[in-house]
């Protein structure tokens, strides 16, 4: 399964997909792909030593698409890299058992007309090419903006989680993705509400998410546990009291009973 955390910056995108990736790893082999410009999916999985981001990794990208990063303007990309061994040699073990793996792409320039930058076109190889067997799951962390993925990516993506938080702000912005995601032919297209302090809010939301059609997968309430963990640079699974931490996982057990 191929699963995609998006939604307006701050709403707690790489808090539920670093999250979701320790608690889906349980039971599958988990690659986190972080693919924000911010690149701050390590740190939620408790990750503080800098990683060199595959879009500085010059030789590969040359290897795989012939282009130097950065110069690609006009270039004649391989369109089809070979990606199928860069999950495992790329990505950093998290665990002894390397039951999740992750794999920082950096800044993946969404291009304008005609220019393809590397970074993307190895993410969007990937995406696409990148075989899983039954029990792996491709967990994305993601920037809001999606249009640089494009149909054929698009197409491999099985289920698109757009997180958004009490306030008109984020749900503008969900509107807009859902929208591209529809243009771009995403299959599914859900919503997480994050960050709900009260029944008030989370009503509100839910009223918003039913105009622009968007199914709700699971709501996590603002719980003052995510904001110690990111203090103290753990991840949240080290918190097994925190209400947080239960929504999440009542999100993953939906995410498997209904998408997988
Ligand atoms: N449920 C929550 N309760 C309290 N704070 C949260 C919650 N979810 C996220 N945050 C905080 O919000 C901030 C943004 O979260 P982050 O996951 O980095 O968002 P994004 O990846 O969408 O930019 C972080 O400081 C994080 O600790
Ligand atoms: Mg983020």
């Amino acid at each position: 399964m191929k699963i995609a955390v998006t939604g307006k910056g701050g709403v707690g995108k790489t808090t539920l997909a670093g999250t979701l990736a320790c608690i889906l790893s349980r039971d599958y082999k988990v690659f986190a792909i972080d693919a924000d410009p911010d690149m701050n999916l390590a740190g939620s999985l408790g990750i503080h030593t800098p990683l060199t981001p595959i879009s500085k990794m010059k030789d590969l990208i040359k290897d795989r698409t012939g282009a130097e990063p950065g110069s690609s303007f006009g270039e004649v990309l391989k369109i089809n890299p070979k990606i199928s061994d860069l999950p495992e040699s790329l990505s950093i073990n998290y665990d002894p058992e390397g039951r999740l793996k992750l794999l920082v792409m950096g800044t993946v320039d969404r291009g304008g007309d005609g220019c393809v930058c590397p970074a993307s076109v190895l993410l969007k190889a990937l995406l696409r090419h990148l075989i899983l067997k039954k029990d792996e799951i491709i967990l994305l962390d993601m920037e809001a903006g999606i249009e640089h993925l494009g149909r054929r990516t698009a197409e491999a993506v099985d289920l698109m989680i757009i997180v958004v938080e009490p306030g008109l702000k984020s749900l503008e912005t969900a509107g807009r993705i859902k929208k591209l995601a529809n243009d771009i032919g995403v299959e599914e297209v859900v919503a997480v509400i994050n960050k709900v302090s009260s029944n008030d809010e989370e009503d509100f939301v839910n009223r918003k998410l039913e105009q622009l059609d968007l199914k709700v997968l699971g709501s996590i309430p603002r719980d003052e546990n995510v904001i110690k963990a990111d203090m103290d640079g753990f991840p949240m699974v080290n918190y097994p009291d925190s209400p947080a931490l239960r929504a999440v996982e009542k999100i993953a057990e939906n995410i498997l009973s209904n998408y997988s």
